[in-house]
């Protein structure tokens, strides 16, 4: 299958440092795969790249084998660059229903979808409903944004951003923050994205047992480059991996 999303020799300096440095690789639809990496691997400067929140000193990225290279972070956005947490269209004194309502008029104004307004009207609140259980949340449709408890708020946001119907799900060590009963609902939310094989699933995580439950691929990055590229045990088991996790490897490899 085609790639959904891919990055060619993609690479930003600050000053003299390369924090992501001749990255190239590509994501198919139906795959969900696990950037790991050290602190300052350049994996949150990677997704900024993606999503178009920083502009690459050299390199491309391709969506669906168009070049976005050039596109804002909202263009990506409605072109299918879905990146969660980083929303800034949630309205903290409308109800739930009423956010979700209009992310999902966004994305059909965008797509320039023509139907009677009362037709309109009744399709968009259905579809935002669908949204709203899917995301647990029908027992507080009717709150304002701003009253939900925190990990009901973090639950909106993954609403809005399956509202937008993205081609490239992309997620920043999603549960960071969030308490132990709140985390295993937003993994098990991007495990049911993940059963529509149609979507591709990016998922930076620091917790090896997350990674290992969820991914089908592994991408290593390390001083920004991509060292390791493959599946789960087979990345985990290779040298270069164990040194940099675990710092072994090294006196066998020199
Ligand atoms: N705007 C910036 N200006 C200068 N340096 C930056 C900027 N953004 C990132 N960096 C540097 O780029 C490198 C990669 O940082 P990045 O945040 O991408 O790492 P990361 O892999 O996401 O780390 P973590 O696991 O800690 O989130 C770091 O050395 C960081 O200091
Ligand atoms: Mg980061």
């Amino acid at each position: 299958m085609s790639p959904s999303l891919r990055t060619e020799q993609l690479t930003i300096r600050f000053g003299g440092h390369a924090a992501v440095h001749g990255v190239t690789c590509a994501f198919r639809p139906g795959e969900l795969t696990a950037i790991v990496g050290p602190n300052g691997a350049g994996k949150t400067t990677w997704f900024n790249l993606v999503s178009g929140q920083l502009t690459p000193t050299e390199g491309r990225i391709y969506l669906a084998g168009r070049d976005i290279t050039g596109l804002s972070p909202s263009a990506r956005a409605l072109a299918g660059v879905g990146r969660a947490f980083q929303l800034t269209n949630l309205f903290p004194r409308l109800s739930v229903l009423e956010n979700v309502r209009l992310a999902v008029q966004a994305r059909r104004r965008a797509g320039g979808r023509l139907l009677s307004r009362a037709a309109a009207d009744r399709d968009t609140v259905a579809e935002a409903m669908r949204y709203v259980e899917r995301t647990r949340l029908a027992p507080v449709v009717d709150l304002p944004a701003a009253a939900l408890p925190h990990g009901d708020q973090r639950k909106l946001e993954v609403a809005l951003l399956l509202a937008m119907e993205p081609q490239v799900f992309m997620f920043d060590e999603p549960t960071a923050g969030m308490s132990v009963d709140e985390a295993p609902v937003i993994l098990e939310l991007i495990a049911e994205i993940r059963e529509d094989r149609s979507k591709t699933i990016l998922l930076v995580e620091h917790k090896m047992d997350v990674v290992r439950a969820l991914a089908d691929r592994i991408v290593v990055l390390h001083n920004g480059e991509l060292v390791a590229d493959g599946r789960p045990d087979a990345v985990m088991a290779l040298p270069v991996v164990r040194e940099i996790y675990l710092g072994v490897g090294a006196e066998e490899a020199a």
